[in-house]
């Protein structure tokens, strides 16, 4: 079994963070986003992993990931001129994928339940199905979904689940939804994909989907199974959902401190504090994570709050946010539910008249007190 990652894509929800650098690095609980997918492929025991990049913010992701070796996995790097959708990724990836069975991850979704169980369900159905006296009585399956209980399935690709498990039909974002299982970011192949995805034409957004290529699996007489999710599934794809996403990973989070405390400050709870790091005069209240190098002074760092290397916080509180590498924060009374790109400057300045002054790029959103 193969794994392919898509970490391409335009990422325009997720804007200006997109602008620079790819939303798979995003981190987690200081961890890229990415790198979660590709544990959970390497814990499945998957070795060959494919992974789909853009032009633009594909060096970065390599430089990221490297060989794969930091992982115990082997990375074959596969560019996508252009983000025609995620059936378009498997049909760039035919050659690294020949006719093995494979899963299909989005880069920028993680899971709680890891992969292990969805692909051994996926390799025992196939087994059984090509054994007759283990009492199987349909075909092997051509592939696996998986599929999550939500409550507006008018906003997702939902599934018709027939008798006996099989999938007899998907739609996308229907008005009088079949059922409350939608379509969840981890997807089990074998080589008939290839042909799906080579039969579908691109849907009105000119994407080539996965859903018509798994709808034209099913209309062809070929079997898809499903599972239905265990524990969380998020798509980290907007600021919310992100920020959601590193509450839940920082709630698993071991205590650990390694960076310098002086005697005035406090550092409660479920807290990593890595190397380099300096807290002066202030309190950290868990579960958070410090990046090595950030300088933490007269300040409050609150529950559900990933600071990134090298930052400074100084007379200032934080909690429930995401600070990436070099960013600064200077006298703001309250930040909170944000998400700060590198290398970004938040102060607060006495020049007259009182007003708030900006330098922003493109596509940010901020809202003042
Ligand atoms: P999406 O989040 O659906 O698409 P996107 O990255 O273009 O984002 P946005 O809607 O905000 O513009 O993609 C899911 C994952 O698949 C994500 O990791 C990017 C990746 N992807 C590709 O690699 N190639 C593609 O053609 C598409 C559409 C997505």
């Amino acid at each position: 079994m193969k794994g392919l990652i898509l970490s391409g894509g335009a990422g325009t929800r997720l804007r200006p963070i997109t602008h620079t650098s790819a939303k798979q690095l995003v981190p987690i609980a200081n961890k890229p986003i990415l790198f979660y997918g590709i544990e959970d492929m390497a814990a499945a025991g998957i070795v060959d992993i494919g992974i789909i990049i853009a032009p633009a913010t594909g060096d970065e992701i390599r430089e990221h990931v490297g060989d794969g070796s930091q992982f115990g996995v082997r990375v074959t790097w596969i560019v996508q001129d252009e983000p025609l959708g995620l059936a378009h990724c498997v049909l760039i990836a035919r050659d690294f994928l020949g006719d093995d069975d494979f899963v299909m991850y989005l880069g920028d979704n993680m899971l709680e339940q890891g992969l292990t169980e969805f692909v051994e369900q996926f390799e025992g159905a196939r087994h059984a199905a090509t054994e007759p006296r283990l009492g199987e009585d349909h075909a092997a399956p051509a592939a696996q979904i998986l599929l999550a209980t939500v409550d507006d399935p008018t906003a997702f690709g939902v599934a018709e689940i027939g008798p006996d498990g099989e999938v007899v039909q998907l739609v996308e974002k229907p008005k009088v939804p079949p059922s409350d299982l939608a379509l969840v970011g981890v997807y089990l192949f074998d080589s008939t994909i290839h042909t799906a995805v080579a039969s579908i034409e691109p849907s009105p957004r000119g994407e080539l989907e996965i859903t018509d290529a798994i709808q034209w699996l099913v209309a062809n007489g070929h079997r898809v199974n499903h599972e239905v999710l265990v524990g969380w599934w998020i798509d980290t794809g907007k600021k919310d959902p992100l920020l959601e996403c590193n509450r839940l990973v920082l709630d698993t989070l071991k205590r650990r401190i390694e960076g310098e405390i002086d005697a005035d400050s406090m550092v409660d709870g479920r807290v990593v504090i890595e190397a380099g790091v300096k807290i002066v005069n202030s309190t950290i209240r868990g579960p958070a994570v410090i990046g090595a190098g950030t300088i933490i002074e007269d300040s409050y760092v609150g529950p559900y709050s990933s600071i990134a290397i090298g930052c400074r916080i100084i007379r200032s509180e934080i909690d429930n946010s995401v600070l990436l590498r070099r960013s600064a924060v200077t006298d703001i009374p309250r930040l909170t539910d944000s998400l700060v790109g590198r290398d970004t400057e938040i102060t607060k300045g006495d020049a007259r008249p009182r007003a708030t002054r900006v330098m922003l790029g493109d596509h940010c959103h901020v809202v003042i007190e």
